[in-house]
């Protein structure tokens, strides 16, 4: 693993550009890191999107596991990383690992970036969404993050536990032809609670299917996902649905 991304995680704190040296109060952690190592593995981009750099912990992940798996490029997203909460401490980080020849950066709102990378033709073959978390700007990310990728690439939603997310992966499971290719969970205090109403729901589910109701092999995402952090997706095949095609999701 690269040394910079063992100093954080050892440490829990980053080096700013000016030498201050701060505490990590936002990125992925080795779980969810873990997740980034096989979604690259999978997908073994050329080319990647990341949408959210903050100290730059999943940037570092996702870095080294494209060193190890092919040496691809990463192109990265973000308004806000000099301000006053971030102070480049994500740049910094991808200079100092070492990865600088390795990554571009787009400091700009990715429902802005996204729309003009797609527009000039970009394809990638990895996405990571960790933005903006509402789901209409988790939506539009993933739009155009599907837009650019290959078939049998890999996008990665972050932070699935909020509710914007959760229902981004859902409508992504039951309209879309991606799989489930890898997850992190997150701990569940009332976990017998979810798994009987989801239990229920399964059971009553099949009774009133129609054709515009989910699979049986999405509805049997549903309790995966809803217990997850973080869930890596493989695209399957391109967008070939009807017009109108909607499944309640
Ligand atoms: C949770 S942090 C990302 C953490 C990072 N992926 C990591 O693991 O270290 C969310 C980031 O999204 C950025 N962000 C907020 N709105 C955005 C937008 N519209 N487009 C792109 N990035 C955005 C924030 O500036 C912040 O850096």
């Amino acid at each position: 693993m690269n040394a910079i991304l063992q100093e954080i995680l050892a440490t829990g704190v980053t080096v700013l550009p000016d030498g201050e040296r701060v505490p990590i109060h936002s990125g992925v952690g080795p779980g969810s890191g873990s997740v980034l190592l096989a979604a690259v593995e999978a997908a073994k981009p050329k080319l990647g999107c990341e949408v959210g750099l903050a100290f730059g912990l999943s940037t570092l992940y996702i870095l080294d596991a494209m060193q190890a798996h092919g040496g691809g490029r990463l192109i990265g997203v973000d308004p806000a990383q000099h301000d006053a909460t971030w102070r480049g401490g994500g740049l910094h980080n991808v200079q100092r690992a070492g990865f600088a020849d390795y990554y571009e950066f787009l400091e700009e709102t990715s429902q802005l970036a996204l729309p003009k990378l797609a527009g000039c033709g970009t394809r990638i073959q990895f996405g990571f969404i960790d933005g903006w978390h509402t789901f209409d700007h988790a939506l539009v990310d993933f739009f155009f993050l599907d837009m650019m990728m290959d078939v049998g690439g890999v996008v990665v939603l972050d932070d699935v536990g909020y509710p914007g997310l959760q229902r981004l992966a859902h409508f992504i499971v039951s309209n879309r032809d991606y799989k489930l290719l890898a997850l992190d969970r997150r701990p569940i205090p009332s976990g017998w609670r979810v798994t009987a109403k989801s239990g229920a729901q399964r059971l009553l589910r099949p009774l009133v299917r129609d054709n515009h109701s989910p699979t049986m092999e999405t509805l049997k995402l549903q309790q995966p996902i809803n217990t997850a952090q973080l869930i890596a997706l493989q695209k399957r095949g391109d967008d070939r649905r009807r017009f109108d095609h909607f499944v309640p999701f």
